[in-house]
């Protein structure tokens, strides 16, 4: 087995190295002066198993071209197969037409990347889990929150609850609040297919004087934490731990959540950031080793 680390995700890709006492494949990367990506595999890929590690974070275009550049590349190497470790896998949420006439996203991304040779795609928390059951390549998707919880668990609470905007909200809580012993709701939301703007409501949600764990699969602009992060507060939230599983962080989304009220940020390191204190890196191991 080759282990290629993709321009986008090296610090993960070493992690993930170590735990299989596997060395990672030399790569020579560059951009040319009008920035496009040029990639020369510096030992042989030939009858190989290439395991290529590349998250598709913004700048999402670009990565996206980097991973099918290391896929066809190697298969045009010789490569065996070709399996892209995707932590973050980027386009998603365009999972439907929402409007009429939009395009699709997700789906054309899959099919490029089954065009480019990858023969299958392990992933963490997926937007659109659903994506997978039509997926042209097979997708293995790999739930995170239970190690974000564990980790959370060790921030010693009062009276714990779990919160979670989305319709997916109420299963990330459930698995959350196992861990950490802990009551769970949903939070509501609608967005504006127009705009994009989210409205979140609280029902039927008792937090007073209670510590919350908002937890979500992403934050991008922050803008559904930082409106659930100041409706909890109203509602007598104590302390507000905010987790995220991919944190993209766009334009001081951070710093929005934090000035709205929450107490701490707690992420995964699908995606390179701040408050990447948890590794996901044991996980894609495991799933690694499974293959
Ligand atoms: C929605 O379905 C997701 O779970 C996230 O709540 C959403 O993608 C976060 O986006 P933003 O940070 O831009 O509000």
């Amino acid at each position: 087995m080759k282990l290629v680390p993709g321009p986008a995700s090296i610090e993960l890709a070493s992690k993930v190295s170590s735990m299989l006492n596997l060395k990672l494949t030399e790569l020579e990367h560059k951009a040319f002066p009008d920035s496009e990506s040029y990639f020369r595999y510096a030992e042989s890929v030939k009858d190989e198993d290439v395991v290529i590690l590349q998250g598709t974070h913004p700048p999402q275009d670009k990565h996206i071209v980097q991973l099918c550049l290391l896929s066809s590349g190697a298969k045009d190497l010789g490569a065996k197969s070709v399996v892209a470790v995707v932590p973050y896998l980027a386009y998603a949420k365009q999972d439907r037409r929402f409007k009429e006439g939009e395009v699709v996203s997700i789906d054309t991304i899959l099919n490029i990347l089954k065009q480019s040779g990858v023969d299958r795609i392990l992933t963490v928390n997926v937007h659109a889990p659903w994506v997978i059951d039509r997926s042209p390549i097979p997708i293995e998707n790999i739930d995170a929150i239970g190690i974000l919880a564990t980790y959370i668990l060790k921030m010693n609470f009062k009276r714990p609850f779990v919160l979670a905007p989305g319709k997916k909200g109420e299963e990330m809580c459930a698995v959350a609040a196992k861990v950490l012993d802990a009551e769970y709701g949903a939070i509501k939301t609608r967005r504006d297919v127009n705009t994009g703007a989210v409205e979140i409501s609280l029902e039927n949600v008792n937090i007073e004087n209670k510590d919350v764990i908002l937890i979500d699969d992403m934050i991008s602009t922050g803008g559904t934490m930082v409106k659930s992060v100041r409706a909890l507060r109203s509602a007598g939230a104590r302390r507000i731990i905010v987790g995220c599983v991919h944190a993209i962080m766009i334009d001081n989304a951070d710093g929005k959540i934090l000035s709205s009220g929450a107490d701490t940020i707690v992420a995964t390191d699908t995606v390179p950031n701040k408050y990447a204190f948890v590794s996901v890196a044991g996980l894609l191991v495991e799933r690694l080793l499974r293959l």
